[in-house]
Protein backbone atom coordinates (compact mmCIF):
# COMPACT_ATOMS: atom_id res chain seq x y z
CA UNK A 1 0.00 0.00 0.00
CA UNK A 2 1.56 3.46 -0.97
CA UNK A 3 0.89 6.38 0.96
CA UNK A 4 0.68 9.79 -0.34
CA UNK A 5 0.92 13.43 0.64
CA UNK A 6 0.60 15.41 -1.97
CA UNK A 7 -2.21 16.33 -4.80
CA UNK A 8 1.50 16.15 -7.66
CA UNK A 9 1.89 12.26 -6.90
CA UNK A 10 -1.19 11.48 -6.60
CA UNK A 11 -1.56 12.63 -9.91
CA UNK A 12 1.23 10.64 -11.58
CA UNK A 13 0.75 7.24 -8.86
CA UNK A 14 -2.83 7.54 -10.63
CA UNK A 15 -1.81 7.81 -14.31
CA UNK A 16 0.10 4.65 -13.93
CA UNK A 17 -2.84 2.29 -12.94
CA UNK A 18 -4.88 1.31 -15.74
CA UNK A 19 -8.26 -0.43 -15.22
CA UNK A 20 -10.96 0.31 -12.78
CA UNK A 21 -10.46 2.20 -9.70
CA UNK A 22 -12.70 2.65 -6.79
CA UNK A 23 -12.60 5.41 -4.07
CA UNK A 24 -13.64 5.38 -0.18
CA UNK A 25 -12.97 9.25 1.01
CA UNK A 26 -13.04 8.93 4.74
CA UNK A 27 -12.37 10.96 8.37
CA UNK A 28 -10.28 8.06 9.07
CA UNK A 29 -11.21 6.70 12.93
CA UNK A 30 -12.17 3.33 10.70
CA UNK A 31 -14.65 1.11 11.80
CA UNK A 32 -16.35 -1.99 10.28
CA UNK A 33 -18.64 0.67 8.34
CA UNK A 34 -15.71 2.15 6.70
CA UNK A 35 -14.08 -1.67 6.22
CA UNK A 36 -17.82 -2.69 4.53
CA UNK A 37 -17.22 -0.12 2.26
CA UNK A 38 -13.18 -1.04 1.62
CA UNK A 39 -14.37 -4.54 1.01
CA UNK A 40 -16.93 -3.35 -1.45
CA UNK A 41 -14.71 -1.71 -3.85
CA UNK A 42 -12.28 -4.27 -3.70
CA UNK A 43 -14.33 -6.91 -4.82
CA UNK A 44 -15.80 -4.43 -7.98
CA UNK A 45 -12.25 -2.69 -8.98
CA UNK A 46 -9.28 -3.12 -10.46
CA UNK A 47 -7.50 -0.73 -8.35
CA UNK A 48 -8.48 1.08 -4.94
CA UNK A 49 -7.77 4.12 -3.07
CA UNK A 50 -8.81 5.74 0.25
CA UNK A 51 -8.58 9.28 1.14
CA UNK A 52 -7.92 10.58 5.17
CA UNK A 53 -8.74 13.51 5.71
CA UNK A 54 -10.64 15.59 8.67
CA UNK A 55 -11.93 18.24 6.75
CA UNK A 56 -12.79 21.70 8.54
CA UNK A 57 -14.48 22.69 6.18
CA UNK A 58 -17.51 20.18 7.16
CA UNK A 59 -17.40 20.92 11.09
CA UNK A 60 -19.57 24.12 12.50
CA UNK A 61 -18.23 26.31 15.43
CA UNK A 62 -18.58 24.54 18.64
CA UNK A 63 -18.75 21.24 16.98
CA UNK A 64 -16.11 17.95 17.60
CA UNK A 65 -13.30 18.86 14.77
CA UNK A 66 -10.32 19.33 17.75
CA UNK A 67 -12.02 16.01 19.25
CA UNK A 68 -12.87 13.84 16.42
CA UNK A 69 -11.05 10.76 16.78
CA UNK A 70 -7.77 10.43 15.09
CA UNK A 71 -6.51 6.90 14.79
CA UNK A 72 -4.04 7.05 11.98
CA UNK A 73 -1.59 3.75 12.84
CA UNK A 74 -4.92 1.45 13.21
CA UNK A 75 -6.56 3.49 10.03
CA UNK A 76 -3.20 1.91 7.84
CA UNK A 77 -3.35 -1.42 9.24
CA UNK A 78 -7.03 -1.71 8.25
CA UNK A 79 -6.29 -0.72 4.91
CA UNK A 80 -3.32 -2.60 4.37
CA UNK A 81 -5.22 -6.08 5.80
CA UNK A 82 -8.54 -5.11 3.51
CA UNK A 83 -6.25 -5.09 0.00
CA UNK A 84 -5.92 -1.42 -0.35
CA UNK A 85 -3.59 -0.41 -3.27
CA UNK A 86 -3.01 3.88 -2.04
CA UNK A 87 -4.08 5.93 0.54
CA UNK A 88 -3.91 10.05 0.63
CA UNK A 89 -3.46 11.32 3.75
CA UNK A 90 -3.15 15.44 3.13
CA UNK A 91 -2.76 17.89 5.19
CA UNK A 92 -5.29 21.07 5.57
CA UNK A 93 -2.32 23.05 4.08
CA UNK A 94 -2.49 20.43 1.27
CA UNK A 95 -6.03 20.84 0.72
CA UNK A 96 -6.86 24.43 1.67
CA UNK A 97 -3.66 26.00 1.14
CA UNK A 98 -3.12 30.07 1.39
CA UNK A 99 -5.99 32.12 -0.59
CA UNK A 100 -8.00 29.25 -1.42
CA UNK A 101 -11.47 30.43 -1.58
CA UNK A 102 -13.45 28.19 -4.34
CA UNK A 103 -16.57 26.71 -2.69
CA UNK A 104 -18.73 23.93 -4.29
CA UNK A 105 -22.39 24.48 -2.98
CA UNK A 106 -25.74 22.00 -3.70
CA UNK A 107 -28.45 24.41 -3.18
CA UNK A 108 -32.40 22.78 -2.57
CA UNK A 109 -31.29 19.43 -0.81
CA UNK A 110 -28.93 20.82 1.79
CA UNK A 111 -31.37 23.03 3.52
CA UNK A 112 -33.45 20.74 5.27
CA UNK A 113 -32.23 18.05 7.82
CA UNK A 114 -28.75 18.12 8.30
CA UNK A 115 -28.58 21.21 6.42
CA UNK A 116 -30.47 23.32 8.77
CA UNK A 117 -29.05 21.93 12.15
CA UNK A 118 -25.39 22.52 10.01
CA UNK A 119 -25.56 25.37 7.63
CA UNK A 120 -22.34 25.06 6.06
CA UNK A 121 -21.80 21.38 6.73
CA UNK A 122 -22.08 20.15 3.15
CA UNK A 123 -20.13 22.70 1.58
CA UNK A 124 -17.46 21.43 3.22
CA UNK A 125 -18.25 17.79 2.33
CA UNK A 126 -19.16 18.65 -1.57
CA UNK A 127 -16.40 20.93 -1.82
CA UNK A 128 -13.69 18.27 -0.59
CA UNK A 129 -15.22 15.48 -2.39
CA UNK A 130 -14.91 17.43 -5.60
CA UNK A 131 -12.04 17.89 -4.85
CA UNK A 132 -10.95 14.27 -4.25
CA UNK A 133 -12.81 12.93 -7.47
CA UNK A 134 -10.82 15.59 -9.60
CA UNK A 135 -7.87 13.72 -8.52
CA UNK A 136 -8.52 10.51 -8.00
CA UNK A 137 -10.76 10.51 -11.02
CA UNK A 138 -11.95 7.00 -10.12
CA UNK A 139 -14.68 4.95 -11.67
CA UNK A 140 -16.77 4.25 -8.48
CA UNK A 141 -16.74 6.25 -5.11
CA UNK A 142 -18.38 4.11 -2.40
CA UNK A 143 -20.01 6.17 0.55
CA UNK A 144 -22.46 4.81 3.46
CA UNK A 145 -26.33 4.83 3.60
CA UNK A 146 -25.70 6.24 7.09
CA UNK A 147 -25.22 9.77 5.82
CA UNK A 148 -28.67 9.52 3.97
CA UNK A 149 -28.81 13.38 3.04
CA UNK A 150 -25.15 13.19 2.40
CA UNK A 151 -25.37 10.79 -0.77
CA UNK A 152 -28.65 12.71 -1.82
CA UNK A 153 -26.28 15.53 -1.90
CA UNK A 154 -23.46 14.26 -3.47
CA UNK A 155 -25.52 12.70 -5.95
CA UNK A 156 -27.25 15.94 -7.11
CA UNK A 157 -23.22 17.62 -7.32
CA UNK A 158 -22.23 14.44 -9.38
CA UNK A 159 -24.85 15.12 -11.78
CA UNK A 160 -25.04 18.42 -12.16
CA UNK A 161 -21.26 19.29 -12.31
CA UNK A 162 -21.11 15.70 -14.68
CA UNK A 163 -18.13 14.37 -13.10
CA UNK A 164 -17.92 10.72 -14.64
CA UNK A 165 -18.00 8.51 -11.26
CA UNK A 166 -20.66 6.66 -10.04
CA UNK A 167 -21.61 6.35 -6.54
CA UNK A 168 -22.02 3.60 -4.67
CA UNK A 169 -24.08 3.12 -1.76
CA UNK A 170 -23.86 0.79 0.66
CA UNK A 171 -25.65 -0.48 3.37
CA UNK A 172 -25.70 1.24 7.19
CA UNK A 173 -23.68 -1.24 9.54
CA UNK A 174 -24.85 -1.79 12.68
CA UNK A 175 -24.37 -3.36 16.16
CA UNK A 176 -26.18 -6.45 17.64
CA UNK A 177 -28.43 -4.29 18.99
CA UNK A 178 -29.23 -1.60 16.08
CA UNK A 179 -27.37 1.23 16.88
CA UNK A 180 -25.58 2.73 13.54
CA UNK A 181 -21.65 2.40 13.51
CA UNK A 182 -20.30 5.66 13.43
CA UNK A 183 -16.82 7.45 14.50
CA UNK A 184 -18.97 9.26 16.70
CA UNK A 185 -20.11 6.19 19.12
CA UNK A 186 -16.65 6.82 20.62
CA UNK A 187 -17.77 9.75 22.58
CA UNK A 188 -20.60 8.25 24.17
CA UNK A 189 -20.21 7.30 27.70
CA UNK A 190 -21.77 4.07 29.33
CA UNK A 191 -25.32 4.62 29.92
CA UNK A 192 -25.43 7.37 26.72
CA UNK A 193 -23.92 3.98 25.09
CA UNK A 194 -27.27 2.11 26.26
CA UNK A 195 -29.35 4.90 25.63
CA UNK A 196 -28.32 5.05 22.24
CA UNK A 197 -30.23 2.49 20.87
CA UNK A 198 -33.10 4.42 20.89
CA UNK A 199 -32.43 6.07 17.08
CA UNK A 200 -33.02 2.54 15.80
CA UNK A 201 -35.56 1.52 18.23
CA UNK A 202 -37.42 4.84 16.92
CA UNK A 203 -36.85 3.73 13.10
CA UNK A 204 -38.14 0.59 13.29
CA UNK A 205 -41.18 2.32 15.28
CA UNK A 206 -41.83 3.97 12.22
CA UNK A 207 -41.62 1.45 9.86
CA UNK A 208 -43.69 -0.82 11.69
CA UNK A 209 -46.29 1.66 11.12
CA UNK A 210 -45.65 1.74 7.88
CA UNK A 211 -45.09 -2.20 7.09
CA UNK A 212 -49.02 -1.98 8.73
CA UNK A 213 -50.16 0.26 6.38
CA UNK A 214 -49.68 3.43 7.39
CA UNK A 215 -49.26 5.95 4.69
CA UNK A 216 -49.91 9.51 6.80
CA UNK A 217 -46.35 10.37 7.17
CA UNK A 218 -46.86 12.08 10.27
CA UNK A 219 -48.06 9.13 12.04
CA UNK A 220 -44.73 7.91 11.37
CA UNK A 221 -43.08 11.41 12.51
CA UNK A 222 -45.12 10.85 15.69
CA UNK A 223 -44.16 7.30 16.44
CA UNK A 224 -40.66 8.44 16.14
CA UNK A 225 -41.21 11.03 18.49
CA UNK A 226 -43.19 9.20 20.89
CA UNK A 227 -40.54 6.25 21.32
CA UNK A 228 -37.75 9.02 21.59
CA UNK A 229 -39.73 10.58 24.44
CA UNK A 230 -38.92 7.44 26.75
CA UNK A 231 -35.76 7.90 26.66
CA UNK A 232 -34.60 10.34 29.35
CA UNK A 233 -31.16 11.07 28.11
CA UNK A 234 -32.02 11.93 24.38
CA UNK A 235 -32.95 15.44 23.04
CA UNK A 236 -34.47 14.66 19.56
CA UNK A 237 -33.22 17.86 17.21
CA UNK A 238 -35.84 16.52 14.28
CA UNK A 239 -37.59 13.39 12.67
CA UNK A 240 -38.12 13.15 9.45
CA UNK A 241 -40.46 11.38 7.10
CA UNK A 242 -39.52 12.85 3.88
CA UNK A 243 -38.91 12.71 -0.09
CA UNK A 244 -36.14 10.26 -0.65
CA UNK A 245 -35.00 12.40 -3.87
CA UNK A 246 -36.28 15.83 -3.16
CA UNK A 247 -35.87 15.87 1.14
CA UNK A 248 -39.08 17.39 1.81
CA UNK A 249 -41.22 16.39 4.03
CA UNK A 250 -44.07 14.34 2.94
CA UNK A 251 -48.06 14.10 3.79
CA UNK A 252 -48.89 11.22 2.20
CA UNK A 253 -46.05 8.44 1.12
CA UNK A 254 -46.75 7.49 -2.32
CA UNK A 255 -43.65 5.62 -3.38
CA UNK A 256 -40.99 5.16 -0.79
CA UNK A 257 -40.23 7.16 2.21
CA UNK A 258 -36.41 8.30 3.97
CA UNK A 259 -37.03 8.27 7.84
CA UNK A 260 -34.62 9.82 9.36
CA UNK A 261 -33.75 11.62 12.58
CA UNK A 262 -30.71 13.39 14.13
CA UNK A 263 -30.76 12.96 18.23
CA UNK A 264 -28.37 14.65 21.17
CA UNK A 265 -27.49 12.07 23.66
CA UNK A 266 -25.41 13.63 26.33
CA UNK A 267 -23.42 16.00 24.53
CA UNK A 268 -22.89 13.61 21.25
CA UNK A 269 -25.14 14.29 18.08
CA UNK A 270 -26.13 10.85 16.39
CA UNK A 271 -27.79 10.45 13.02
CA UNK A 272 -29.44 7.79 11.26
CA UNK A 273 -32.18 6.69 8.80
CA UNK A 274 -34.11 4.28 7.23
CA UNK A 275 -34.73 4.21 3.25
CA UNK A 276 -38.42 2.37 3.30
CA UNK A 277 -40.79 1.29 0.43
CA UNK A 278 -40.12 1.49 -3.48
CA UNK A 279 -37.61 4.24 -4.60
O1 LIG B 1 -18.68 10.75 5.21
C1 LIG B 1 -17.57 11.24 5.53
O2 LIG B 1 -16.76 10.64 6.27
C2 LIG B 1 -17.18 12.62 5.03
O3 LIG B 1 -18.28 13.46 5.00
C3 LIG B 1 -16.47 12.59 3.67
C4 LIG B 1 -17.38 12.05 2.58
C5 LIG B 1 -15.22 11.73 3.76
C6 LIG B 1 -16.04 14.01 3.27
O4 LIG B 1 -15.17 14.56 4.19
Amino acid sequence: MQTIYSFSELRSVRASMHGSFGLIPTMGALHVGHASLVERARQECNYIGASIFVNPAQFGVGEDFGKYPRTLEHDLALLESLGTDIVFIPSVETIYPPGYQTWVDVANVTAPLEGKCRPEHFRGVTTVVAKLLNAFTPSKAYFGQKDAQQVVVLKRMVRDLNFSVELMVCPTVREVDGLAVSSRNAYLLPAERQAATILHRALCAAKEKYDGGERNAEMLRAAMQSMLKKEPLALAQYVSAADPETLGELDRIEKGVLLSLAVRIGKTRLIDNFLVGDQ
